[in-house]
């Protein structure tokens, strides 16, 4: 589970070091990260291949971070309960490729409990995605992911539409008194971060903008000197 304190920023490892995996978690652990987020991609759903649940596995040995699951791949329920058993704390899909999500977002909280503990359900909807289309989803919804970038690929450019679309999900939200988590995934530097906070985000990944540079604990704070 994530913890509501405060807002969280979630490095995506996909701009991180494969070869030295571990030990880039370790730092930004160190430098102040409160999620980790993993960019799962399958080449079908998006233009591009990641990592898959033995990678899940393997940080779940290096850190006691939660471990946010970010699937970007076409017909999720045939891997979520790999990714439980692999130790995923929170499970994201999308809702382009769920036609029967309530009955996904069924299976990730059944799998976590089958497992023994609370796994999180995240749905995420795509720049073209209209935020309303979750209006019947949102009470089963953990958390809900808009994406500011299209999916598959790290370091583009912040679409600036998303930010109406983080308005509305927390107006959604707060009408019908859901504390949900609002995540932003795309895109999100220092200097936008604070608007994109404003909007309602709660919940932000960066990729290029922490693994980019050697001070990961001078990117973070940054970050969050202005959310
Ligand atoms: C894109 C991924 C993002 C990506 C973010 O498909 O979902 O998590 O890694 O990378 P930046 O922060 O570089 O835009
Ligand atoms: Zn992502």
């Amino acid at each position: 589970m994530f913890t509501k304190d405060h807002k969280l920023i979630a490095p995506s490892i996909l701009a991180a070091d494969f070869a030295r995996l571990a030990d880039e978690v370790g730092r930004v652990e160190a430098a102040g990260a409160d999620v980790i987020h993993v960019d799962v991609m399958d080449g079908h759903f998006v233009p591009n291949l990641t990592m898959g649940p033995v990678v899940v596995e393997w940080l779940r040995k290096v850190t006691d971070l939660p471990l946010d699951c970010h699937l970007m791949i076409t017909d999720p329920d045939r891997y979520i309960p790999e990714f439980v058993a692999a130790g995923a704390d929170c499970i994201t899909v999308h809702q382009e490729a769920c036609p029967h999500l309530h009955r996904t977002l069924q299976l990730i909280r059944e799998e976590g409990a089958r497992a023994g503990r609370v796994v999180m359900t995240g749905v995420s909807v795509n720049p073209a995605t209209p935020v309303e289309t979750l209006s019947e989803i949102l009470p089963d919804c953990d958390l809900v992911l808009v994406m500011s970038v299209n999916p598959g690929f790290g370091g583009q450019r912040f679409i600036p539409g998303a930010l109406e679309k983080i308005r509305k999900v927390r107006r959604m939200a707060d009408a019908r008194g859901l504390s949900l988590y609002l995540e932003v995934d795309g895109g999100i530097k220092a200097d936008n971060i604070a608007e994109v906070a404003k909007a309602g985000a709660d919940v932000f990944v960066a990729g290029s903008a922490i693994f980019g540079g050697q001070d990961y604990a001078a990117r973070i704070g940054a970050m969050k000197a202005v959310i």
